[in-house]
């Protein structure tokens, strides 16, 4: 049984949906690109961040399924700028000790990306402080249906018994099989919705959504939302103790 705690600890996993660039650029008469390449050099000062606050996971939502559905020129640049933060990160990242993963289904994702994202994988194998797993064309529901069909295709193979499909086996299937489950979802840019974020995962997660649009969030906004989350508790549907 999981018993109500208060995490004073910290969070040990944080999620990021890093909304607002968009709003960020309109805001300073650029083009909505601009403000996702601000968003870029946020991600580097969070991840930095993160040992000192004591979080070990950190995940970050870069590009949804949904997404698809803007212009071309804004899901190219996007893409480019995903390709060059690879680039020019690598380096500093494995520097960092920082093991980095990518959820989201890499079927539709150019190849030069998907290479690049194999090779930092790799790269950082070894890299045993914090975990940063980016998610890129990552949607919750197409990730459990896709979750799903894996399952389903080793049940018909008789891998798997349907009597022991069951809320520990299923999530095996998931992209974040290795990853603990969010203790804390953060939405920058005033939207307070999940937009099919890590669905299944953060069935208990804890959720701030702030004002700030992504490019403003700093490590000393971030540290101030770790901090309410230790003031919490947690009860996972018990009783407070
Ligand atoms: C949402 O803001 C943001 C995105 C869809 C892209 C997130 C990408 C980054 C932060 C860039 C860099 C990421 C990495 C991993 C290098 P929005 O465009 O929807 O903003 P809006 O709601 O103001 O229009």
């Amino acid at each position: 049984m999981v018993k109500p705690i208060r995490d004073t600890d910290g969070p040990r996993h944080v999620a990021v949906i890093m909304d607002g660039n968009g709003r960020w650029a309109t805001q300073r008469g650029r083009p909505r690109l601009f403000g996702h390449h601000a968003g870029a050099k946020r991600v580097r000062e969070i991840v930095q961040a993160c040992p000192d606050l004591g979080v070990k996971y950190l995940t970050i939502f870069a590009f949804s399924t949904e997404n698809w559905k803007r212009t071309q020129t804004e899901v190219a640049g996007l893409m480019s700028l995903f390709r060059r933060y690879i680039t020019m990160e690598a380096r500093a990242l494995c520097d960092q000790n920082v093991r980095v993963r990518f959820i989201g289904d890499r079927v539709r994702l150019d190849k030069k990306l998907v290479g690049l994202m194999d090779e930092l994988e790799q790269m950082t194998r070894g890299c045993t402080g914090i975990n940063l797993t980016i998610a890129i064309n990552y949607g919750g529901r197409d990730e459990v249906a896709r979750a799903t069909k894996r399952l389903a295709q080793d049940v018909a193979a008789q891998r798997l018994d349907p009597e022991n499909v069951n809320e520990e086996t299923l999530p095996k299937y998931l992209d974040t099989y290795v990853l603990p489950d969010p203790d804390l979802v953060i939405r920058t840019s005033g939207e307070a919705r999940i937009s099919n974020f890590l669905l299944w995962q953060s069935a208990y997660a804890e959720y701030e959504f702030i004002d700030t649009l992504w490019p403003d969030f700093s490590a000393e906004e971030f540290q101030g939302l770790i901090n309410n989350y230790a003031g919490r508790e947690r009860r996972f549907g018990a009783v407070s103790v």
